[in-house]
């Protein structure tokens, strides 16, 4: 099966182990491509929906990976047991559910890496993480399709509380960044502009500040 550019970015973060969670896992590809390319023993696929961790199932059947990959219903981290695994992985979802997701079980958490690929509000995501002691150790960013998609490699320890997770330390200076870039003046240009005409709620000063922060970086270069 060929992964989407964004899943592949999840993947290529992984150091063989051995017991993975993949949670909100839907179709299944992650805990798939885990186990055929042998990145761990074993990968407990969980879904709040019954009706999402079905289409899992039929691909575990289809493989017949049944003794590698466990599916589990449930909600976040509540259907993982302490210490039951070394990796967690969390994606496709918004950055302020999964940092919800990891506060309701911060002590499991603390105990696991953590893979992240948040969809939305992904600096959001970082200030949780760097205000709650996870430590940031690598980021990535991907381009699939016409979207840009970042992973977070976290792991619990000392965090640097001036860490910037608007522009991460660790991404390359490479032809996507400077994409990335472009692609976020070019949004918050829009915003700003739109609350100019009309900002009800006051969130003209914050977009502007956002703005300013990407347009250095791009013309810093
Ligand atoms: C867009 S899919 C992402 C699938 C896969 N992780 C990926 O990155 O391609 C999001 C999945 O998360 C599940 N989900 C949403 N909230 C959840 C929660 N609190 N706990 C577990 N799964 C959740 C949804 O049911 C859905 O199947």
């Amino acid at each position: 099966m060929k992964l989407s550019n964004r899943m592949n970015s999840i993947i290529n973060f992984l150091e063989t182990c051995g017991t993975i969670a993949d949670i909100g896992t839907d179709h299944g590809f992650i805990p798939l491509e885990i186990i055929n390319r042998g990145l761990a023993k074993k990968v407990i696929a969980t879904d709040i929906s019954a009706n999402s961790l079905k289409k899992t199932e039929e691909l575990v059947a289809e493989y017949g990976l049944e003794d590698s990959i466990e599916t589990r219903v449930g909600d976040g981290l509540t259907v993982i047991g302490e210490n039951e695994v070394d990796t967690i992985i969390i994606a496709g979802m918004g950055g302020i559910l999964i940092s919800e997701i990891i506060g309701g079980f911060i002590e499991l958490a603390k105990n696991t890496k953590l893979i992240l690929q948040p969809m939305t509000a992904e600096a959001e995501l970082k200030r949780y993480l760097v205000n709650n002691n996870f430590r940031i150790i690598d980021e990535y960013l991907c381009l699939d399709g016409k979207k840009f998609y970042q992973t977070i490699y976290v792991e619990y320890g000392e965090s640097k509380k001036d860490y910037d997770i608007y522009i991460s330390p660790f991404w390359k200076k490479d032809s996507i960044y400077y994409n990335y870039l472009k692609n976020m003046v070019g949004k918050y240009k829009i915003i700003v502009n739109g609350l100019k005409i009309s900002d009800k709620d006051g969130r003209l000063e914050e977009n502007e500040k956002l703005l300013k922060i990407y347009e250095e970086a791009l013309y810093e270069g």
